[in-house]
């Protein structure tokens, strides 16, 4: 299926194909900039979550999605398939799709099959990882009625690229799932919804997924899986810098942690260096020194209750228009519409 006419006239690939390719310049030089901001500090070091979804970082979450473990994911797909209709059914008059981190975009097809048999939907997969938007298009693409337009590109600015080409009537649905707003820090999440509703006009929606307050065990064995995958994705990140960046991390010097901060209600990922060590990053100009049991901090998933959830919308320029929580494994669907 081809896009819609009004689309088309926008610059997109001319094919629904993303093919695997190496960082560009401007990859590398932010990757850079963030190596040496996150690693270079006095204190504990951190590095952004975005630089584990290389092509063999976005494999390792496709596994991670699989595990008994990671009840999230099937949560959200179950919400999903069950919301479709419902949501369908309140979007009154032709809609577009843009999904933010869509990874694989496996879950988005209940959403996308409910609306396609009204009309036939545009959906714009929106992510920075390459190997994840082909297998995306790939996927959805064949779905009868649906025309997917990969956009590379952060989130923001993928959205804007989509919001400002919006042929006049179409209305834009938003999903941000997988509770991937968790990955930011609860003050950056409201004003990360604050500068997207920015981008959007009234009556545009957003379909939020948030995974919720469980057990610490649960969440501890979720996020360190005894088969090692999420360990791996972990890892991921220094080979990734030796791949990359010229860097020199042995790896079996590090370990996987996973920690629950009661206080933050998040789960934190750390590299933990195992002995007192040294490595360099040669791209980064960057010679560090590690003690014993020093981390890198690599990721945050924050959790939330389903009024928080709620209540991040609302204070950022959305109405609640409905929200869905599964009973299995508590986690939110939540529907907001911008005034
Ligand atoms: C946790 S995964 C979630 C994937 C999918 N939405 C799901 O629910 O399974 C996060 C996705 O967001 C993408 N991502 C991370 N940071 C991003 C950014 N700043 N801009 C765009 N995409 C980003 C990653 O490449 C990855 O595919």
């Amino acid at each position: 299926m081809q896009p819609s006419a009004a689309w088309k006239t926008r610059p997109a690939p001319a094919s629904a194909r993303v093919p695997a390719r190496a960082p560009t310049p401007e990859e590398l030089a932010g990757f850079i900039a963030d190596a040496r901001a996150g690693l270079g500090r006095a204190g504990q070091k951190e590095l952004p979550p975005k630089y584990f979804y290389d092509e063999v970082g976005s494999s390792l979450f496709e596994v991670i999605t699989l595990l008994p473990e990671y009840g999230l994911t099937r949560a959200d797909a179950r919400l999903l398939r069950r919301l479709a209709p419902e949501l369908a059914a309140r979007l009154a008059g032709p809609v577009a799709v843009a999904e933010l981190g869509s990874g694989t975009g496996k879950k988005t097809r209940w959403v996308l099959e409910a609306l396609r048999w009204r009309q036939p939907i545009d959906y714009f997969p929106i992510d920075i990882s390459p190997a994840a938007l082909r297998h995306c298009a790939e996927q959805l693409g064949k779905l009868p009625g649906v025309s997917v337009t990969p956009v590379e590109a952060a989130y923001r600015a993928g959205l804007e690229m989509v919001a400002a080409q919006r042929p006049a009537g179409t209305r834009l649905l938003v999903l941000f799932l997988g509770s991937t707003i968790g990955n930011f820090h609860r003050g950056e999440a409201r004003a990360f919804l604050g500068q997207l509703r920015q981008t959007l006009a009234p009556g545009d929606a957003l379909l939020l997924g948030t995974d919720l307050v469980k057990p610490a065990v649960t969440l501890l064995r979720a996020y360190d899986d005894p088969l090692g995958v999420t360990a791996a994705f972990n890892l991921n990140l220094l080979a990734r810098m030796n791949r990359e960046l010229g860097a020199d991390f042995e790896l079996s010097r590090w370990a996987h942690e996973a920690r629950w901060n009661a206080e933050e209600r998040r789960v934190e990922m750390h590299l933990r260096s195992l002995e007192e060590q040294t490595a360099t990053v040669r791209l980064a100009e960057l010679a560090l020194r590690f003690r014993r049991d020093e981390t890198i901090w690599t990721e945050s998933c924050y959790k939330f209750t389903a009024a928080e959830a709620a209540a991040m919308g609302g204070e950022t320029g959305f109405g609640v228009a409905a929200q869905w929580v599964d009973a299995e494994w508590p986690f939110a669907e939540t529907l907001f519409l911008a005034h």
